[in-house]
């Protein structure tokens, strides 16, 4: 592959929060399985496990925690952000949460026990085997949803899987001993968005790129930062309104 190919890729790749409920192959859930496996890790310690969750129940239970969590505990935080950032997020304004009961939920897990593996200046910093053990997982992480993309899938984090309520009682749920990590969730299928997903906003390459000594003034102010975190924050909104209106024009879960 080439690398305008591998850009297009990597640039048409979405998270598509509309996700049709028919089951995947599984020859098509090894492909994304085996894309993962080759990421790049920090020192070869290769931390990541997958557990694929196809059951229909096991996938209903991780859903239920999901949402109520999210239904409670993410609104009551949104009702603290500050000022500048605009309303907060409400039941009332973004509507119930409500995950997409998505064919398959794969956990990119990692097993903490292989930080063993790392040299020996990574083992006496804490900050620093994080480092490299989150960055390896991530790595896994990005690696299926390019191989999901590549196979013109759907996916979408769940992310509220870090939080210690969600992942204790998802961590409870599938029997995961202690030792084990759960990096993050994807939820992965057919997509069920019509017309694909809205432009992505980026920031422009010059604005985040530096050559040599960095000069006083070109990271952009505190007023400058704030109104383009909106801007991008405002972009993002509006693709979850499209998965919900599209999820609801299909009469599935979203
Ligand atoms: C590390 C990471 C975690 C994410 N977690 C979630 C999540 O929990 N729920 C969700 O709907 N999207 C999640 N996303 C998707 C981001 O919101 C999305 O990637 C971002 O808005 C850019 O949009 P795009 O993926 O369509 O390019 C996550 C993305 C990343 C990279």
């Amino acid at each position: 592959m080439q690398y305008e190919e591998l850009l297009e890729l990597v640039k048409s790749r979405r998270t598509i929060r509309a996700i049709k409920p028919d089951p995947l192959p599984d020859e098509m859930i090894g492909k994304l399985l085996e894309m993962a496996r080759w990421a790049p890790t920090g020192f070869n310690m290769q931390p990541m496990e997958f557990l694929v969750v196809k059951d229909l129940e096991l996938r209903k239970a991780i859903k239920e925690i999901v949402d109520d969590y999210k239904n409670s505990d993410f609104f009551a935080l949104e009702a603290t952000r500050e000022k500048w950032q605009g309303s907060p997020w409400t039941i009332e304004t973004h509507g119930r949460w409500d995950c997409p009961l998505a064919p398959v939920n794969i956990l990119i897990l990692g097993d903490t026990r292989r930080r063993v593996g790392l040299p020996m200046v990574a083992r006496y910093s804490q900050q620093k085997g994080d480092s490299i053990f989150e960055s390896s997982l991530s790595n896994a992480f990005l690696y299926m949803w390019l191989a999901a993309h590549s196979l013109g899938l759907a996916a979408q984090p769940v992310s509220a899987v870090k939080y210690p309520k969600v992942l204790g009682l998802v961590k409870h749920l599938l029997n995961l001993p202690d030792f084990v990590e759960i990096y993050d969730i994807f939820l992965i299928g057919r997509s069920a968005m019509e017309g694909g997903p809205s432009p992505k906003l980026m920031r422009h390459l010059d604005e985040m790129t530096h050559h040599d000594r960095a000069r006083d003034d070109e990271f952009l102010s505190e007023e400058e930062l704030r109104k383009q975190i909106m801007k991008l924050r405002a972009g993002n909104v509006a693709r979850h309104v499209e998965a919900d209106r599209v999820a609801d024009q299909l009469g599935m879960a979203k």
